[in-house]
């Protein structure tokens, strides 16, 4: 029998009716399995400060709602088109021309249930068993584990602390094969923040000339939340040659505080968005129709709310990297973007807690962490790169401070 469990899935006898072959040793995200213990221990009556949930703490645009609500009382309710509303694609090609300077046309435009089913509709629409997908490491655990459920073999580059988390060209090369489908991209990053500098690209995009059958994933979904000078662009931008090929994927989740209405969008060649289209039309067809009037709305809207949480989170990301590089055997390199840091705790293992646990990984730090010092973060190992943390700063100044100085406190107590 298989067992599904919030662990993930795993046989547990020789008898009864199974499930399909593709779930076998498809662990859950790690992200889930922190949440699921702090609330637990939650529910004991600790006061845990959770760090592991990467979702604005913000309220989604008040005229993105009020477009949702005019949308349903104006009876927009039917099914929708699979692909999208035109409106919200018409919404979504001016962003791409404005924000990225690229021009989609409406076939090469997909609305999608958040940016993971853009993820699933492109690599169930192009993986055959045994391909292999490069996911540079660190890397957000929805890359892989959707990869593998179509028989994609995952390949994980490393990209180094001492890089700023950016993928180098040259450790991109070193993982092509003839078998190479997909490369994803994502800068700036989850979990590390980094951006990847042009220079970076355009030497990415060197080594990509060479392998012509590669599709690229660019998950630009992160693209607002840029801090100090640096700026953002766009994949297809930087290699127009390559454009055949690139898939640009984003979402209106982090930039306008809209995780719920589950709005994700794609732009890229024709032949991949119909092939998307009908794996989307054999799911879950067309997205919600007020979602998309909520999202047509944000996309169109001022950009004053997402100034103000650049700013809220930079402040953030500053105080929790200045506080954590001050932690006797922390590392904290600075992030340039997304809502996230990753310090590294190499000098941490190896030592015991108060209580005599050693701290082999770490997983086991995270673990002890949340259970000694009640705060919630995700092993580095869920993401692809030990020994690191990842903490949220989309959480409240207040719980962010006491969060770190409970963080100092719970390392000085190690021996
Ligand atoms: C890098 C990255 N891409 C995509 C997503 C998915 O976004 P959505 O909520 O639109 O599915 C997330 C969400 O955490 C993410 O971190």
């Amino acid at each position: 029998m298989t067992e599904v469990s919030g662990t993930g899935v795993s046989e547990v006898g020789a008898s009864g009716p199974r499930l399909a072959k593709r779930l076998e040793g498809l662990p859950a995200p790690a992200t889930i399995e922190m949440a699921r213990r702090a609330r637990a221990l939650r529910a004991e009556g600790h006061n845990v400060i959770s760090l592991a949930l990467g979702e604005p703490d913000f309220a989604t645009p008040s005229y993105a709602v009020e477009a949702a609500h005019r949308a349903a009382l104006a009876g927009d309710t039917k099914y929708p088109p699979v692909d999208g509303k035109p409106a919200l694609k018409a919404a979504i090609a001016r962003k791409f021309s404005r924000e990225n300077g690229l021009a989609f046309e409406p076939d090469e435009l997909i609305v999608c249930n958040g940016g993971k089913q853009v993820i699933f509709n492109a690599f169930m629409a192009t993986i055959n068993p045994g391909d292999e997908v490069v996911v540079p490491a660190p890397y957000w655990v929805s890359y892989p584990l959707i990869a593998r459920m179509f028989g994609g073999i995952p390949v994980h580059p490393e990209c180094d602390e001492v890089d700023g988390f950016s993928l180098r060209p040259e450790r991109l090369a070193a993982v092509m094969t003839s078998k190479t489908k997909w490369l994803v991209l994502n800068f700036p990053n989850n979990p590390s923040g980094a951006l990847c500098t042009d220079e970076d690209l355009r030497g990415i995009a060197a080594v990509l000339r060479d392998y012509p059958d590669v599709w690229i994933l660019s998950d630009e979904i992160y693209e607002h939340l840029v801090f100090d000078n640096h700026s953002f662009r766009s994949f297809a931008a930087i290699a127009p040659d390559l454009r055949g090929r690139v898939l640009t994927m984003n979402g209106v989740a982090k930039a306008y505080a809209m995780t719920g209405w589950r709005v994700g969008y794609a732009g890229g060649p024709r032949e991949l968005i119909a092939a998307m289209r009908v794996v989307q039309g054999n799911a879950t067809s067309g997205v919600c129709t007020v979602a998309q009037a909520a999202a047509a709305a944000a996309l169109d809207g001022p950009s004053d709310m997402i100034r103000e949480m650049v700013s809220t989170y930079a402040r953030r990301r500053s105080m929790v990297v200045d506080t954590l590089q001050a932690v006797p055997g922390f590392t904290c390199a600075v992030p340039s973007g997304a809502f996230y840091a990753y310090p590294g705790i190499a000098a941490c293992l190896g030592k015991t807690t108060r209580d005599g646990r050693l701290l082999r990984t770490d997983t086991d730090f995270a673990m002890a962490l949340l259970e000694q010092a009640y705060v919630a973060t995700v092993p580095g190992s869920a993401f692809g790169l030990s020994p690191y943390l990842r903490l949220s700063c989309a959480t409240a100044d207040a719980d962010l401070k006491e969060a770190c100085a409970r963080i100092a406190r719970f390392v000085e107590t190690l021996r």
